[in-house]
């Protein structure tokens, strides 16, 4: 298993979300972690041979998650990283009885398809978002 989860926030992180982001990042959900994000956030990598290719970060103030951020290198997408990303993002917040939540664009397919795996609910909102919420895995 490649995922470790870190303790900090650290510019090498930034700087891959700056580079690989997509534009699909939140800013207020960079901005957050960019000051040093806050004790007990889930931040998870996955380095293959040392080098970051992935990493998930998620918030959990209120027993909800917030400010999360999936993000797969370019050269490395499409193998599952972010899909196993997120699910282990999703256990370990359930082991502290955060509930995952996500909010995606509906026009971002890449991350429908790997929120669509990971979460058993979700609503349309706004007509252009796809809200997804917590609950048992989706049979894959
Ligand atoms: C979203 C993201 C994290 C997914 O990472 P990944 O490692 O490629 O994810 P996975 O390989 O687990 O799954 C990606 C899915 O998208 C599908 N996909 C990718 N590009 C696609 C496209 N252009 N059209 C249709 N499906 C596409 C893949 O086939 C895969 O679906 P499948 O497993 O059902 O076949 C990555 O694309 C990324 O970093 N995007 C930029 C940042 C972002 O948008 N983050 C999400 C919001 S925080």
């Amino acid at each position: 298993m490649e995922i470790a989860r870190v303790s900090q926030v650290c510019p090498e992180h930034l700087g891959f979300i700056r580079a690989n982001g997509d534009r699909h990042i939140r800013q207020k959900s960079f901005d957050y972690y960019k000051a040093g994000g806050s004790e007990g956030d889930i931040l998870l990598e996955y380095r293959i041979d040392g080098e970051l290719v992935g990493l998930s970060f998620t918030a959990c103030p209120n027993g909800h998650s917030k400010y999360s951020i999936t993000v797969v290198r370019r050269d490395f997408r499409n193998r599952g990283i972010g899909t196993a990303l997120l699910k282990a993002k999703k256990e370990l917040a359930a082991a502290r009885g955060c509930q995952l939540r996500s909010l995606v664009a509906q026009s971002n397919t890449p991350s429908v398809r790997m929120c669509s795996r990971v979460f058993s609910t979700r609503e349309v909102q706004d007509g252009k978002y796809l809200f997804y919420d917590g609950g048992a895995p989706c049979a894959e």
